[in-house]
């Protein structure tokens, strides 16, 4: 990471009047979550319209949950990393002109203590009940693999989108909101692969003039590279907290 574009990125953000931040799997693999894209294509053995798709579900959901029980076991034993803590202090700074959208389900961002976080793909923690549709939070307990909604005996399933679902409808709303009315855009850990999510990286571009100044933090360049203005290379871990730190305290 070359240390002018880390102090132009800081530049921009003590200039910014609302930040908008777009999160992906690889805020969390310091945390030891294994981010998707393996270059095998699968998700941990499994085929993603296997274990992610509506219809993977309606033909074994006894895979579809063994597949997320085990990352809800994940989850339970690993704990935010600096990324994660280095966000809560931008939204510190910030305050309700900060939204952090976030594209992971893992629950680790609103562990570490951000607030104001958009989950557009969902969370592990809930569970929907396709009989009386209450979406309830029910922590990281283990579910078994044919869950019954405790209200009316329905089956059970996670709470999250699946490839060819529609993003949570305020939820998404909000997020477009965000980046289209932010002066920055963070782009952290995250392929850009997946829409919509992705697209909220165009949309901060080009929502109002001047756009947003696009900054990705990876380990590589990606699909969100061609969006951005300036490209941070390192683990996000240790790039977003040398990004906080060169901020220095808020001018009164
Ligand atoms: P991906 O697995 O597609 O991408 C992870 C990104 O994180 C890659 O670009 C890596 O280079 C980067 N990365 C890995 N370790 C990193 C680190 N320590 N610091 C910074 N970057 C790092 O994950 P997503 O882009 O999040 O959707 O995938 C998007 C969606 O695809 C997911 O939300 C999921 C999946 O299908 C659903 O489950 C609906």
């Amino acid at each position: 990471m070359n240390d002018s574009d880390l102090a132009q990125a800081a530049d921009w953000l003590r200039a910014a009047q609302r930040v908008c931040v777009l999160t992906g799997a690889g805020v969390s693999a310091e945390s030891g979550i294994p981010t998707f894209r393996a270059a095998d294509g699968l998700w941990e053995g499994h085929r993603i319209e296997d274990v992610a798709s509506p219809g993977g579900f309606e033909r074994d959901p006894a895979l579809v949950w063994d597949f997320y029980n085990a990352r809800r076991a994940n989850a339970r034993v690993v704990t935010p990393n600096p990324g994660h803590y280095a966000l809560v202090a931008l939204e510190d700074r910030w305050g309700d002109r900060f939204t952090l959208a976030t594209q992971n389900v893992d629950g680790l961002h609103r562990i570490a203590g951000s607030r104001n976080v958009l989950e557009v793909h969902g969370s592990l923690h809930r569970t929907q009940c396709l009989r009386c549709c209450k979406v309830a939070d029910r922590g990281l307990e283990p579910l078994g693999d044919a869950p019954e909604c405790p209200l009316c005996d329905g089956r059970l399933r996670p709470d999250i989108v699946w490839f060819g679902e529609s993003l949570p409808e305020d939820i998404w709303a909000a997020a477009l909101h965000a980046a289209a009315e932010c002066d920055v855009l963070l782009v952290v850990g995250t392929s850009a692969v997946v829409h919509p999510a992705a697209s909220l990286i165009p949309i901060a571009k080009r929502a109002k003039t001047p756009g947003a100044k696009v900054v990705e933090i990876n380990l590589t360049p990606t699909e969100a590279s061609r969006h951005a203005d300036i490209g941070l290379y390192g683990p996000s871990g240790q790039v977003l907290p040398k990004l906080v730190a060169l901020l220095g305290e808020p001018v009164a």
